[in-house]
């Protein structure tokens, strides 16, 4: 199969991605082989080719944005027929015995395996997985396009939602408003949460509001209208734990969706801190994953994306890197 192969880690505007030629991978028992339709370009996966995330595999095959169909199953598979659609995220494989994969918090999993780091991902003509954690698209009428985003920021997103605890009726803020935030605002929606954004860009306060967002603002420049039961903090910015918590109720819970952070300091625990929980979204789970696939399957969550083809992933990561794209999101064709 074509495959874009990672050796060694560099500034992706040295293009350390080789196009090869490698055997296809076989399924093994209980395991898919999907045939790749597309695959979302994302930050981590510039993370893992310029070095900041260490390498865990060589060669490797990033990607875990997927979509494709069911090519071929292995032994005992029983879940998927071949031509099934399906989608993989960044939820690879677990061990199934711990403590956590008992209780469905596979998320926590000492041995949880990402798409595209531990595990080949998605910018190739094949991926196997096992059948357990390969999520059925069957029955979401949308483009393998609009798909391939619902399988990272989607997914993520929806786990912190989940995190937030907020029930109908309850007011979440959400303090930045990228992809993630975007398909929370959308599941919460569908949730009956009233959600109000604070966004410093005036594209994504018309893009909220279109969305059925409550309230747009930026809190840098003006206060949220009431306090909030809970919140989510996007960006990777500890200064903004602080202010951001000041608008949660005591009861409330923040909840941090980044995977790295600036300093946190808090200056007034009394005030601001004393009463909330403070949460972390720590991966994802296939529980919350298919819960969420099913809303967007009802609810049609589209957003903004930039088509590449194959041969352009490269130039396409470079302008991800650089905020070129014109879209929130970046998806390959694969052949
Ligand atoms: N834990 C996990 O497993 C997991 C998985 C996927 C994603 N995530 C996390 O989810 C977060 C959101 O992801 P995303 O794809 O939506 O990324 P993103 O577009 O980078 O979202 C962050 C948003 O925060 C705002 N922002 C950025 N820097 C800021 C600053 N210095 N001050 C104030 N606002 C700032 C921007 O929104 P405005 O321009 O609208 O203000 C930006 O769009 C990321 O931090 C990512 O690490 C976590
Ligand atoms: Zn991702
Ligand atoms: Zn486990």
């Amino acid at each position: 199969m074509n495959a874009w192969i990672l050796e060694k880690q560099s500034n992706i505007e040295e293009r350390p991605l080789k196009l090869t030629n490698i055997p296809s991978p076989v399924p093994g028992k209980k395991e898919i082989r999907v045939k790749v339709l597309v695959c979302g370009i994302c930050r981590t996966d510039i993370h893992i080719a310029e070095g900041d995330l260490p390498l865990k595999k060589s060669p490797l095959i990033l990607g875990h944005e997927i979509v494709g169909v069911v090519e071929k199953t292995g032994e005992g598979v029983k879940s998927f027929r071949p031509g099934d659609p399906v989608g993989i995220s960044w939820l690879y494989n677990t061990c199934g015995k711990c403590e956590y994969c008992i209780k469905g918090k596979e998320n926590y999993c000492p041995d949880f395996q990402c798409t595209g780091w531990d595990a080949d991902g998605g910018f190739a003509e094949y991926i196997t997985i096992r059948e357990d954690f390969a999520l059925s698209l069957q029955g979401i009428n949308m483009e393998p396009e609009d798909l391939a985003p619902l399988m990272c920021p989607g997914i993520a997103g929806y786990c912190a939602l989940k995190l937030t605890e907020a029930e109908r009726g309850n007011k979440l803020g959400l303090f930045g408003f990228g992809p993630t935030a975007y398909y929370v605002l959308k599941a919460a929606n569908y949730l009956g949460i009233e959600v109000y954004v604070s966004t410093r860009s005036s594209s994504h306060r018309e893009e909220a509001k279109r969305n059925g967002a409550v309230w747009v603002g930026n809190v840098a420049e003006e206060n949220m209208p009431c306090p909030l039961n809970s919140a989510i903090l996007f960006p990777p910015a500890g200064a903004l734990v602080e202010p951001v918590l000041a608008y949660v109720e005591k009861g409330g819970i923040l909840v941090l969706a980044p995977v790295s952070m600036s300093l946190i300091e808090i200056e007034n625990y009394s005030e601001n801190l004393w009463g909330r929980d403070v949460r972390t979204l720590y991966n994802v789970n296939k529980a919350e994953a298919e819960e969420f696939l099913k809303i967007a399957g009802q609810t049609g969550m589209r957003m903004g994306r930039q088509v590449f083809n194959w041969e352009e992933l490269q130039d396409a990561m470079i302008q991800v890197k650089k905020g070129e794209i014109k879209e929130p999101n970046a998806v390959i064709k694969i052949l």
